[in-house]
């Protein structure tokens, strides 16, 4: 099937979740940083969520997305952070390597919804400056 040229709803929405996700997130990996002896760790987990937001956001500008407020977002993630801060390090571990593998396949139908040109975009994003 050929990749469509225009960006569809399923594809914006995603983006807009997908960043919102990363944002979230940021805010859940600060919040375990200080529940972990491992905070430095867990400090450069929350900034590649960041890192990865910002790489999305030229793609909201461009399609004129607005997310929700940081501050909702970000309250969000914290609220995720009493899942596992009673986690030791090592079931921290465990729980990202067998949870976080799905986040490829999410990413990789995120790229099979893009518009040829988004996948572009995309990928240029990635790619470290
Ligand atoms: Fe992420």
């Amino acid at each position: 099937m050929d990749k469509p040229t225009q960006a569809s709803e399923e594809y914006l929405d995603t983006l807009l979740r997908y960043f919102e996700d990363e944002i979230s997130s940021e805010a859940y990996f600060y919040g375990l940083a200080e529940h972990f002896a491992e905070r430095e760790k867990t400090i450069l987990l929350a900034r590649v969520e960041r890192r990865a937001a910002e790489a999305v956001r030229p793609l909201l500008h461009k399609y004129g997305l607005e997310p929700r407020q940081e501050s909702v977002i970000r309250d969000q993630g914290k609220g995720y952070v009493e899942v596992h801060q009673s986690y030791s390090w090592h079931e921290f571990m465990a729980y990202i390597i067998k949870r976080y593998p799905r986040y490829l396949d999410d990413f990789a139908d995120l790229e099979n919804l893009a518009p040829v040109r988004g996948v572009i975009e995309i990928f240029s994003q990635t790619l470290p400056q």
